[in-house]
This record gives structure tokens, sequence and C-alpha cells, in this order.
């Protein structure tokens, strides 16, 4: 359809739940709204208005109500777009690779499948296929690790726009020990990533995040250079590893004897700071969990990931009381599913191994606006304040005869959100849009 003749208007009718803030341990009640016949007004892609349907019916100007595409999702559940703070596009392939831990799975698995690559067709078509899985899940916005391949990110980007998606990726760094076929060179990373820096970053709503794989693969020389791209224009992003397994972490040691610490190696390279992400930071010392609150660094929570490669139990309400941003993750493919629903349910027992479970509430936000303020695109996602991006999903509560018997009573909002968290997956995702538009409808 010509752009002028879609429709510029949505409104959607459904059990519409957002977040305002983080409800903490005890539901704070001022964190979030719930609007058991709800709606949402969506004007031009963005959020016009959101509350009870009546009132909402109520102020849309009758002249344009007619203009309206209209959702009937009554019975089911409205979120906001759930946000993957981390995760490997070109590892889709290598999910579910038995038996290794971090550096041999590195070696064993992942590099081999990250040299394929080199192909821009290869990347191409595990792009596409990884856009249309995540938009499945109902994840509308990640941070994603492309390849050493500048063809990988350039796949990638142009995927992501023709959904329309808010996405943020870069072309890994690294120039020592990992294979030759897999390294660059501080010369080589400089020009592409200015190259792809000017190509997509702030291109639609897609955005370019700097992308050193994790200390150990890149040389003093390299990290210099990705902080100073870091700090070369407005709005640039950064994401890399952090404290995921011992052995990394003794080999980060021996690698970089004058820091203190790890994250001293991230600080010591100008990495740390507002829209810098680090994947997993389980093994933290209590001045790196400080360090990372003062500067703004977020953490990637990655459960599924951490349990499948024995890497260990990320402490969310530690680094949560410490005051850093944490958002939720699949790190597909050490992670064993596209689906954040899923990966809540991990994370509720992971917290349980720190005797501090995870209420329901709290798991959503993670999902959701606390992706969004990890990755500082709250201005724009995360949540249904009027004018944001209008990206959410439509959610059944009883998708599995398994939640349905669960539920037969018709329980109250958060001891669904609790069962969707434990029993559902992306059979529970029914619709998935995109400013507005559906993009994926379950058949
Ligand atoms: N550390 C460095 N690279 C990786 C990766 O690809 N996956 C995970 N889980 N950890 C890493
Ligand atoms: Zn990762």
């Amino acid at each position: 359809m010509n752009d002028s003749l879609k429709p510029r208007y949505q409104l959607v009718h459904g059990q519409v739940l957002h977040f305002l803030a983080d409800p903490g341990e005890h539901d704070a009640a001022d964190s979030y709204q719930y609007f058991a016949d709800g709606a949402l007004w969506i004007e031009d892609g963005h959020i016009a208005d959101v509350g009870p349907w009546a009132d909402i019916l109520a102020r849309i100007p009758p002249a344009i109500l007619g203009e309206a595409e209209v959702f009937d999702y009554s019975g089911k559940l409205i979120l906001p777009g759930l946000v993957d703070t981390h995760c490997h596009y070109p590892q889709s392939g290598i999910i579910a690779s038995f038996g290794r831990q971090l550096l041999d799975w590195l070696n064993d698995y992942t590099f081999p499948a990250e040299a394929a690559f080199c192909d821009p067709a290869v990347g191409s078509a595990t792009a596409d296929y990884f856009v249309e899985r995540m938009l499945a899940h109902g994840t509308t916005t990640a941070s994603v690790f492309s390849t050493v391949h500048p063809e990988s990110v350039d796949a990638f980007m142009a995927s992501a726009e023709r959904h329309n998606l808010r996405m943020l990726t870069g072309k890994v760094m690294m120039d020592r020990n990992a294979p030759a076929n897999l390294m660059d060179t501080v010369a080589e990373a400089e020009r592409d990533c200015l190259a792809l820096i000017e190509r997509w970053h702030g291109k639609g709503r897609l955005r370019y995040s700097i992308t050193p794989r994790f200390a150990p693969t890149s040389t003093p020389d390299q990290l210099a250079l990705a902080g100073a791209l870091y700090r070369s224009q407005p709005d640039l992003h950064v994401q890399s590893h952090l404290a995921e397994n011992p052995d990394e972490i003794a080999w980060v040691g021996e690698l970089f004897p004058h820091c203190r610490d790890y994250l001293d190696v991230y600080n010591h390279y100008g990495l740390l700071g507002p829209r810098s992400i680090y994947g997993h930071c389980i093994h933290l010392a209590p001045v790196e969990i400080e360090e990372m609150a003062q500067f703004g660094a977020a953490a990637a929570f990655c459960p599924t990931s951490n349990l499948f490669l024995g890497s260990g139990f990320f402490n969310h309400p530690a680094a949560s009381d410490a005051g850093i941003r944490v958002g939720l993750a699949t790190d597909v493919g050490g992670g064993t599913s596209f689906s954040l629903i899923r990966t809540l349910g991990e994370a509720y027992k992971v917290s349980q191994l720190h005797q501090r479970p995870l209420p329901p509430l709290r798991a959503w936000f993670l999902a959701t606006l606390g992706g969004a303020q990890a990755l500082y695109l709250d201005d724009f996602i995360g949540n249904f304040a009027p004018g944001k991006e209008a990206d959410f999903i439509v959610l059944d509560p009883r998708a599995t005869p398994e939640l349905d018997f669960r539920l037969k009573g018709g329980e109250g909002l958060a001891e669904r959100l609790f069962a969707m968290m434990i029993l559902g997956d992306e059979r529970c995702v029914m619709a998935t849009h995109i400013m507005g538009k559906a993009a994926y409808i379950a058949a």
C-alpha cells in the first residue's frame, strides 16, 4: 500500500499493562499502570493516549475515529515490546551445542560458526531468520552482536530497517587470541567502524554499538580505539562481555596485569559510561559493582546462557540494590531460547538461589522498561507514555492447556504474569506490533 494510504491511527483494545519504574521486590503500586479494560490510541506510530477503554474512546475526536485501524484484543494482555539487551545473531545456528564451558565453547562452536559470515549471503539469510524469530517471540528491540565482518552488520541493519525496528548492533572487534580468519587489526577496525557508523548510526530507528568482543580478544591499542570511537559521536553505544567465567577472569588478569580487575580494564580504556552494556557480570567484586553503578554502565542478565554454559548465577537483586541498570537477555546462542518469556522463568530460578525470588511485576519490568533503561533507549521505547514509539505485544496468558488449567480460576494480574513466566513461552505471543502496525500475528 502507498504510505499515504496507510492508516495513520490505531486503536487497540485489551488488558493494558506497562511500567513507569522498577516495582522492586514489593510491587510498588505507583510503578505500573494496569487497565483491565484498557486501550492504546496510536498516531503516526507513536503512543498518543493510554488508559481505560471508555475514557480513550471519549477522548478521540469523532472525525478521526473512523479512520483508525481497530485491533480488538479484549481478554488478552498488551505490553510494551520485549527488549533483549544482549544476543548474537550469527550464533542462531549453534544454540544447543553440547558439553563446553565458555572458552572451549567459543573455540569449538562459536568461532567456526562466525567465520561463515565472511559470505554476505550467510549474513543476510541469518539476519532475516533472526529478526523474524525475534518478532515471533515478542522481542522488538535488541542489542545484537554481529561478527568481525562489516558485511554482517550491513546484513543485520538492513533486515532491521526493512522491519522498521529499533535495534543496535556493531562489528565485533578482535585483534588477538582468535582464529586468523576472525581477526581484524586496529587500522581495519577503525576504518570499518567509521564506515558502518556513517552508514547506519541514526538511520531510522537504528543505532551503532561499538563492540569489542571482550578484553581477552583485543589488544590494549584496540580497546583504546574502541574507547575513542565511543566518545567520537553522540549516542554511540558500547557492548561487550564482563566477568562471565572464572577461567576467563583469570586470563584477563594475566593479559592486563596493570589493571585492578576485569572492570578496570574497560574503565582504563574509556569504555564505561552511559549507553555501555556488559553481558553476564556474574563474578564481580564489590568495588566493581560500585563502579559500574557510578559510571552508569549496565549489566545484561543472561540466565539461560549462564546455566547452559555453567558460568554461574548473576545476582540481580544485589546489582539492582547497588544502582546498576539491569536488562534481561537471551544471549543467543550461549542462551538456549529466543524467548524472553522463558528467560524470565530461568531468571526466577537463579533469583531463588540468592534467596531473593524475582517477583512477577519486577520480572516483566525487567523485560520491558528495565531493558530500555539499561540500553538508554527509554526516551523512545519501554512503556506506553505518550510520545513513545508504539512497539507492543499481545499475550494470551492461557495459550497452552497447562496455563489454561493453572489459571482456570481467572487469577489476578500478578499470578497470571507469574504463571506465564514459569509455564509460558512464545506460544503466549499472539501478535507483535511495530510502531502501531501488526508485524507478526500468530497462526
Ligand atoms: N565472551 C566472549 N564472547 C562471547 C560469546 O560469544 N558468548 C558468550 N556467552 N560469552 C562470550
Ligand atoms: Zn554474548
